[in-house]
């Protein structure tokens, strides 16, 4: 039995988030409302200025102290060090890194297809795999693992949704071994939310109907809310949930069909 499983950053009396992709989007508004609800962060992601400048951002605004560990979580030896302060113990672990690509699948350089699975899937895996034995020694924790709509639905795009399929898969699963031991999981599934994901990606999104488009908030708060209650898969937005409920009472194939005609599946993987 470990008796302190979750060390506190120096000096430091909170309980730590770990947060990756917290420089914009989703993981910026988690890491804003964990701070808020008084927990200390670990900050990771590859721009060192935006990781520097949110830590003191919620420093001033929250009394935040953060931890900034500069990686790239397509490279091997950048996760290790993220799983060996992992090791160490958190609270709560949020693996929201993730990208997609424009361009068809075949048209995509293979290291740069090679990248992707390795932050949307290689290191939710790496990194959850490092928080959990902490977390279930102290019967406490959380990790929220950033999924999509698109993980539960097929029919758009190719690699991208595999990654967040396996997401989804991978989660719920776990929460099937971890019943009974004090730690919760969710794959969080948004759908399209305002960031800077479709332009990172270059996808021109100009034509989605505006009710399709969910804020950060939203979909943070949606996911705590889920968390609260204890669901494994969290879906942001009224619209989201009716779309995945009904996809999941239709056929798969003309589910994915319908996809593919409600969403362009063109150019993006
Ligand atoms: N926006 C949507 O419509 C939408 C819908 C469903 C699911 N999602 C998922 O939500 C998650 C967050 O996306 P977002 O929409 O908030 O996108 P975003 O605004 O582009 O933010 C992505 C974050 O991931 C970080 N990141 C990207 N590649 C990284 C790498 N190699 N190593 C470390 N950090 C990396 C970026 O930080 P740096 O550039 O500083 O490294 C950034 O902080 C993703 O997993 C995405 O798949 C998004």
């Amino acid at each position: 039995m470990i008796e302190h499983p979750h060390p506190r950053l120096p000096g430091a009396t909170r309980p730590v988030a770990l947060i990756t992709g917290p420089t914009s989007g989703i993981g910026h508004g988690y890491a804003t409302r964990l701070a808020s609800l008084g927990y200390d962060l670990v900050l990771v992601a590859r721009d060192e200025q935006r990781l520097a400048a949110l830590a003191t951002d919620l420093e001033h605004r929250f009394g935040t102290r953060s931890q900034v560990l500069v990686a790239d979580l397509a490279l091997a030896q950048d996760r290790e060090q993220v799983v060996a302060r992992l090791a160490d113990g958190v609270e709560f672990l949020v693996n929201n890194a993730g990208f997609a690509h424009s361009g068809e699948f075949w048209t995509v350089p293979p290291d740069q297809l090679q990248a992707q699975l390795d932050v949307n899937v290689t290191s939710v895996v790496q990194l959850t795999r490092a928080a959990l034995p902490p977390m279930i020694a102290a019967a406490n924790g959380c990790v929220v693992n950033v999924a999509s709509v698109a993980g539960l639905i097929p029919g758009r795009g190719s690699t991208y949704s595999a990654s967040k399929a396996y997401v989804v898969s991978f989660t719920e699963g776990l929460a099937g071994g971890l019943a009974g031991t004090g730690v919760r999981v969710q794959a969080l599934c948004p759908g399209f939310v305002r960031t800077e994901f479709h332009q990172r990606a270059g996808i021109e999104m100009s034509s989605l109907p505006k009710a399709l488009w969910l804020s950060v908030d939203r979909v943070v708060a949606g996911s705590l809310r889920d968390l609260e209650k204890g669901r494994v898969l969290s879906v942001p937005g009224m619209q989201y949930k009716a779309l995945t409920t009904v996809a999941g009472m239709i056929p798969r194939t003309l589910g994915a069909r319908l996809n593919r005609g409600l969403f362009d599946a063109r150019g993006r993987t």
